[in-house]
């Protein structure tokens, strides 16, 4: 697929990176090509190119947001047209004060991805855990289970294409439901956030899905 990236950090880099690995073409949207995260990106993961945002979104079949959640408008502003259509990834997490949902649980940060994207066809993926597991996902001795990737969206044909992007790095992703359904994703991130950023567990955990 051709995949383009707005935010490059710790998020957009890993998952790029290995999205370049397993065959992609990947392009960052770079609002400034020179900026240290571009720089490093480019360095760290060949193959990678950077192209102005509307030129990069122009090619892209999935769009990958990877911005803090605070700079959410600022870097879609102005790019509504050009995602119209587009799978847009949204990997961004909204926390407040105190780990707590940075809008008060009253709606999820992917919705406001959505109302800032309307003609977007938005995908919550890629947020519940720290980045290190998207730099690798690889949890041996568990056989055939893979770690799991909670994924929320509206359009179900954006759904599979995210789900094919989570194979492809190694997860199984399990289908949350509906959109709004993410607000429920953006508190499993603070959970995680809680259990292995404050409370001490480190960053190499995650979730599995069991079912019967
Ligand atoms: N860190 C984690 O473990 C983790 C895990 C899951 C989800 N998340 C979520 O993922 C998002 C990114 O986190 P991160 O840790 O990757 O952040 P980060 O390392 O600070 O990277 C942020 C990226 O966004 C770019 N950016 C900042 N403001 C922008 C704007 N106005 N327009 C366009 N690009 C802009 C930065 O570019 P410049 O270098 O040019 O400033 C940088 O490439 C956050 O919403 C976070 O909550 C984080």
């Amino acid at each position: 697929m051709n995949i383009t990236f707005i935010g490059i950090g710790n998020v957009g880099g890993a998952l790029a990176g290995n999205l370049v690995k397993a065959g992609h073409t990947v392009t960052i949207a770079a609002r400034d090509a020179n900026s240290d995260s571009v720089k490093n990106a480019l360095a760290a993961h060949p193959g990678l190119r950077a192209l102005a945002p509307a030129e990069a979104i122009a090619a892209a079949d999935v769009v990958f947001l990877a911005t803090p959640y605070a700079a959410n408008a600022d870097a879609l502003r102005g790019l509504e047209a050009a995602l119209a259509g587009k799978v847009l990834v949204d990997c961004t997490n909204p926390v407040g004060a105190g780990l707590t949902h940075g809008l008060g649980s009253q709606t999820s940060g992917a919705e406001e991805v959505q109302k800032l994207a309307p003609a977007a066809r938005v995908v919550k993926a890629f947020t519940i855990y720290g980045y290190e597991n998207f730099i690798s996902s690889a949890y041996p001795g568990y056989g055939d289970l893979k770690p799991a990737m909670l994924i929320a969206g509206d359009d179900a044909a954006a759904k599979a294409a995210v789900s094919q992007l989570c194979a492809d790095l190694g997860w199984r992703a399990v289908d949350a439901g509906a959109l709004s359904a993410s607000l429920h994703l953006e508190h499993m991130t603070l959970l995680w956030i809680k259990m292995g950023r404050v409370q001490g567990k480190g960053a190499g955990f995650v979730w599995a899905m069991l079912e019967r």
